[in-house]
């Protein structure tokens, strides 16, 4: 990341580790989505990723806890995505979203990205402090993006090399 100055990730006395997700995972990853979003994806849709070589999906583990996930994948040659991002409620605030999010940015980089987007709630504030930490800028509005009827901004990061 090249604002990484500015940026504040868990410090390495938490012991948490960031690896690569596995199938193993699945259950955990699910808990923690279902804690997290009221609209939150159907565990097949996770499994399908899990499953795909083509997204990149990140964990962190504090001991051999799973507490956060991170997943993207790339649109386009030089397009990436941010598709899912959420901390177990019992970790949050302790910059671990961040550090998923630093991590996910340089592996979509590593894979050709120039330009990643997101979706995400207008109502989210503390998801979009977190988006805007990293230059993340509001390119519009999609409306009635969820299903509930809520609007998603949909935030564009653009990258530098
Ligand atoms: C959004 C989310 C992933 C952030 O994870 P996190 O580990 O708590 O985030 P961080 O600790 O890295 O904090 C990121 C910033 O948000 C701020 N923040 C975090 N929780 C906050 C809270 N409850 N109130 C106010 N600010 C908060 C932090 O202060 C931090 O800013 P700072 O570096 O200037 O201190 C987490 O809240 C979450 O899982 N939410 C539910 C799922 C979700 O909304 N995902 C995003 C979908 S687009």
């Amino acid at each position: 990341m090249d604002n990484n100055d500015k940026i504040k990730i868990a410090h390495p006395n938490c012991s948490y580790r960031i690896r690569p997700a596995s199938l193993k995972d699945l259950d955990e990853i699910y808990q923690i989505e279902l804690m997290s979003f009221k609209d939150a994806y159907p565990i097949s849709l996770l499994h399908q990723l899990l499953r795909d070589h083509d997204a990149i999906c990140l964990i962190i583990e504090v001991g051999r806890k799973v507490v956060g996930f991170a997943f993207g994948l790339m649109r386009s040659e030089n397009r990436g995505h941010i598709i899912s991002v959420a901390v177990h409620p019992q970790y949050r605030n302790c910059h671990f979203g961040t550090t998923l999010v630093d991590r996910l940015i340089s592996a979509l980089k590593q894979r050709g990205a120039r330009i990643i987007a997101l979706e995400v709630r207008i109502s989210n504030k503390i998801a979009q402090k977190l988006y805007r930490k990293f230059r993340f800028q509001i390119q519009k509005t999609k409306y009635h993006y969820y299903s509930d009827g809520e609007n998603a901004y949909f935030m564009v990061l653009k990258l530098n090399s």
